[in-house]
């Protein structure tokens, strides 16, 4: 099981609604690392699960210092719940 999610800002970013197909730190109002606003990368299935693999070793520099999640299977986990995070309704209220 993933084990920061909530505490994540990209999580979370990559959370809402419609962020398939979007351009690495390009979520207005975020302060990132220069290294992740210059990346080229468009979040999908495959460039997140590089990424989570090792964030610092698919962008040298980033802010997000975290590890990464060696096993593909607990990534894949986490993909397939992030993904369903984006089909649920939004929180009424
Ligand atoms: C394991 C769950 C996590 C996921 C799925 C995740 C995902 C992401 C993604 C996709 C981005 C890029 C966001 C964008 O382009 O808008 C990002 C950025 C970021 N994440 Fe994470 N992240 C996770 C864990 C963490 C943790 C544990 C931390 C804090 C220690 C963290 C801190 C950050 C920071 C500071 C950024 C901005 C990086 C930069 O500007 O270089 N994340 N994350």
């Amino acid at each position: 099981m993933p084990r920061a999610l909530p505490a994540a800002p990209g999580g979370m970013a990559i959370s809402r609604p419609a962020e398939a197909g979007r351009r690495a730190g390009s979520v207005p109002g975020f302060a990132y690392s220069a290294a992740m606003k210059k990346s080229s990368i468009v979040w999908n299935k495959r460039t997140l699960d590089r990424f989570l693999a090792s964030p610092l070793a698919v962008i040298p520099g980033t802010a997000m210092g975290y590890a990464g999640i060696a096993d593909p299977r607990e990534r894949a986990d986490l993909i397939e719940y992030l993904e369903r995070a984006n089909h649920s309704p939004p929180c009424a209220g």
